[in-house]
């Protein structure tokens, strides 16, 4: 990197109106240094894990420490069963989300619920609804003031629910988002869901702020053995809604312990992988989630 020449002015202070310009970003996330089951343990009521792909609790506080401010409004339009809106509330955000199923929405709403009862300070609410639809959706007052929207979207069917091998042959459960609905983006190919994610995200920058942040985490999903790529199919939609792409980071899912990497792997993912090698195929198990940070530009003409 060039150092600053004579003529190079003094270096401003942060500027505190910028959330980027203040917030200590890494582009590794340190996110599962504790496991899954720790993180969620308390914080989610009994029903949660009946939802087939929740985001790790400590990418949502990360996301939201580094993105928002308190006070902030932060969305989420696939909120699942809320773990953006309980964590939003706990660091003191005011959290909004939306879900196309009725029974995540209820549960989402009894996990703020029980934030709130936790101490925490923020307000949060979801709803039942298409998030191709947020203009609609959205109550008046927050249209145009959301600072972050926190998301990750549904995908591929291999990807999703848990697996029990204790007793017997091997089961998968908790893998269905529910009934089919056309509005869904689970068990769409990659350009059905690109196409349906350009259409939320774009709902989305209508009720961002001018400047406001959009973070997408998406995990490395293959077909057949073959990647798919998502992150590259999240910034395509992304940019296909009016948003820029600032950042792009990585969410480790396994821990860091004295400078080496410690798996935390499901059983099914381990399954997948040895079956792999054994037809020849190198797979190595999964270690991160890439992570999208998308902007709404301060100055592109749309009203809020
Ligand atoms: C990967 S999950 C999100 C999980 C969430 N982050 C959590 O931790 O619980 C994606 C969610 O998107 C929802 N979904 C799919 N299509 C949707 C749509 N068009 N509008 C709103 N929600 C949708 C699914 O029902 C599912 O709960």
């Amino acid at each position: 990197m060039a150092s600053p020449g004579p003529d190079c002015p003094p270096c401003a202070g942060p500027d505190t109106n910028d959330p980027l310009a203040t917030a200590a970003v890494g582009s590794v996330w340190l996110t599962a240094q504790r496991s899954a089951a720790a993180q969620r343990r308390g914080r989610f009521v009994a029903g949660s894990g009946a939802h087939p792909a929740r985001m790790l609790p400590a990418i949502a506080a990360h996301a939201i420490a580094t993105y928002s401010r308190p006070g902030d409004l932060v969305l989420d339009p696939m909120c699942g069963i809320g773990t953006t809106l309980v964590e939003a509330v706990h660091a003191s955000r005011d959290a909004f989300g939306v879900d196309l199923e009725p029974g995540w929405v209820a549960l989402a709403r009894a996990n703020i619920a029980l934030a709130r009862r936790q101490g925490g300070t923020g307000h949060g609410r979801a709803r039942c609804g298409d998030a191709a639809r947020l203009a609609a959706l959205v109550p008046p007052p927050m249209r145009g003031n959301v600072a972050l929207v926190l998301t990750s979207p549904p995908y591929g069917r291999t990807m999703h629910g848990r697996v029990e091998h204790r007793r017997g042959p091997l089961t998968k459960f908790a893998n269905s988002y529910g009934p089919p609905n056309p509005a869904s983006l689970a068990r769409r190919g990659l350009v059905g869901l690109t196409d349906g994610l350009t259409a939320i995200l774009a709902s989305c920058a209508q009720v961002l702020k001018p400047g406001g942040i959009v973070v997408v985490t998406a995990r490395p999903w293959r077909r057949d053995g073959l990647l798919v790529d998502l992150p590259g199919a999240v910034t395509t939609a992304g940019i296909a809604a009016g948003l820029a792409p600032i950042q792009r980071c990585v969410a480790l899912l396994a821990a860091v312990r004295d400078g080496r990497l410690i798996p935390r792997h499901s059983f099914f993912q381990l399954h997948t992988v040895r079956k792999a090698r054994r037809r020849g195929i190198p797979l190595q198990l999964i270690a991160h989630e890439d992570v999208l940070v998308l902007q709404r530009p301060a100055g592109d003409g749309r009203a809020g």
